[in-house]
């Protein structure tokens, strides 16, 4: 199977964590979110300690929480001893429920507003990474007024290309985020920022892209990053204390891509980094880290009920699922690739080949095409894997479908941690 959480149990049922998937549908309904929450966990160590054992002291990685937010995330990642990237005043809302510790968080976005910067500062948020000239005024401002000075790090994009998919690939030099550094305005952020009053510039943050398999890109950035740091501190006296390498460490999503080794790959940076700033001669600074996907995708699996099939002679099958681009549209946006089973069949002959469509208007609205599983018949369940990043976390409501529930697997229990939408929620905000 894809991963070693996932097992056949003795009545040839799919069982996640060793719960059996048919069990959960008939408690929960479908579609339903089953998040391996010891498997979220494990991950999160292998980066505190990695960071921990092969970077300068101070190093952390932040969970970029954009990937999948809800409560009992950040409660998790606080458990865990981690920082978080948050990118909205709504993670920073659901985080300050949470109580996660706020001085802990890094605020990101390429467009924070007025609203924005106030509502951070008002819940202690520590860190504000600052993406250009005009949003640094108005930080300087919104800290000046409250007699602060606020700790803030630079996004620059180091012009780096980590050959992933287009809409996701976020380092090169026309990015919409951050300044770069090719073109002069990463340096003249920083000398704005070295003058102002009510901030205290830390160091800088890049972020090249995501679904990245290969420690070398990561490494390339870091290179560009200590480089420029070394020659700020040459130029203008300042030597920055953090640097921020973002997020981006791929995950399998199929049995065709590479299974990674997260420990060993940030082995490899922390060498480079230190290798690095003894060629520049520089303090290596702390470094962070921002995983997202690497922290929760694998940990997560879909179940929906299959509706039926629709056989069209010459041309295609589909079988349909009370889900769909609602709950995770990552297929219609990006083509992404799932792998699908049948959750309740699973040792069946995989007999037909299909597209997964959801129950949306929309011809787009797959999960996955030509996919062979055991030909399904209305009430099976089909599972589908490596769901917990960027899943629920884009899920909308088009057609007025409900967002799914999310249950959370421990020690051999099940819990209930995001509640299905009901209609009402659906219609709370009409007046
Ligand atoms: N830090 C920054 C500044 C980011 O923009 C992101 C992701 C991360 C960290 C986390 O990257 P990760 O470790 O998850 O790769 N919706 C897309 C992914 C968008 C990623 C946005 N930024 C998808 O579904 O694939």
């Amino acid at each position: 199977m894809l991963y070693d959480n996932l097992t056949i149990n003795d009545r040839g049922h799919l069982a996640i964590a060793g719960q059996d998937t048919t069990e959960l549908a008939r408690e929960y309904g479908t579609p339903l979110m089953v998040l391996d929450e010891d498997w979220v966990r494990a991950r999160c160590r292998i980066y505190v300690e990695a960071l921990r054992d092969h970077f300068p002291a101070g190093s952390l990685p932040l969970y970029a929480s954009k990937a999948l937010s809800f409560k009992g995330i950040y409660r998790l990642a606080a458990e865990e001893g981690m920082g978080i990237d948050v990118v909205s005043i709504g993670e920073i809302h659901t985080a300050h429920q949470a109580g996660f510790p706020l001085e802990r968080a890094y605020f990101h976005g390429n467009n924070k507003t007025d609203e924005d910067i106030a509502f951070a500062m008002d819940h202690g948020v520590g860190q504000f990474v600052c993406d250009n000239l005009d949003e640094l005024d108005a930080i300087d401002a919104e800290a000046g007024r409250r007699g602060i000075r606020q700790k803030l790090l630079l996004r620059l994009t180091p012009g780096i290309d980590p050959h992933t998919h287009e809409k996701i690939n976020t380092g090169r030099i026309d990015s919409k985020f951050g300044a770069a550094i090719e073109t002069g305005q990463a340096e003249e952020l920083v000398v704005k920022a070295l003058g102002k009053q009510n901030v205290e510039l830390l160091g800088y943050h890049c972020h090249i892209g995501s679904q990245i398999f290969d420690h070398t890109p990561f490494c390339d950035a870091a290179i560009l990053m200590l480089r420029f740091l070394a020659e700020m501190r040459d130029r203008h006296g300042f030597c920055a204390p953090v640097l921020n390498l973002g997020g981006g460490m791929g995950v399998p999503y199929t049995d065709a891509d590479p299974v990674i080794d997260y420990k060993a790959n940030i082995e490899k940076i922390g060498k480079l980094v230190a290798d690095t700033c003894e060629t520049l001669k520089v303090p290596a600074p702390a470094i962070l880290m921002e995983p997202g996907r690497s922290l929760v995708a694998d940990a997560c699996t879909t179940l929906y009920t299959v509706g039926g099939t629709k056989v069209i002679p010459g041309f295609k099958n589909y079988a349909s699922v009370d889900g769909g681009m609602t709950d995770n549209p990552r297929y219609a946006l990006y083509q992404s690739a799932y792998t699908v089973a049948l959750a309740n069949r699973i040792q069946d002959p995989a007999d037909f080949c299909c597209t997964i469509a959801g129950r949306c208007c929309e011809s787009g609205d797959l999960i996955q095409e030509n996919v062979t599983i055991p030909t399904p018949y209305r009430g099976d369940l089909l599972a589908v894997f490596t769901t917990g990043a960027y899943n629920y976390s884009m899920a909308s409501n088009y057609n007025r479908i409900p967002r799914p529930a999310m249950v959370a697997l421990s020690g051999g229990q099940h819990r209930l941690v995001i509640r299905r939408e009901s209609l009402d929620d659906l219609t709370r905000n009409d007046v």
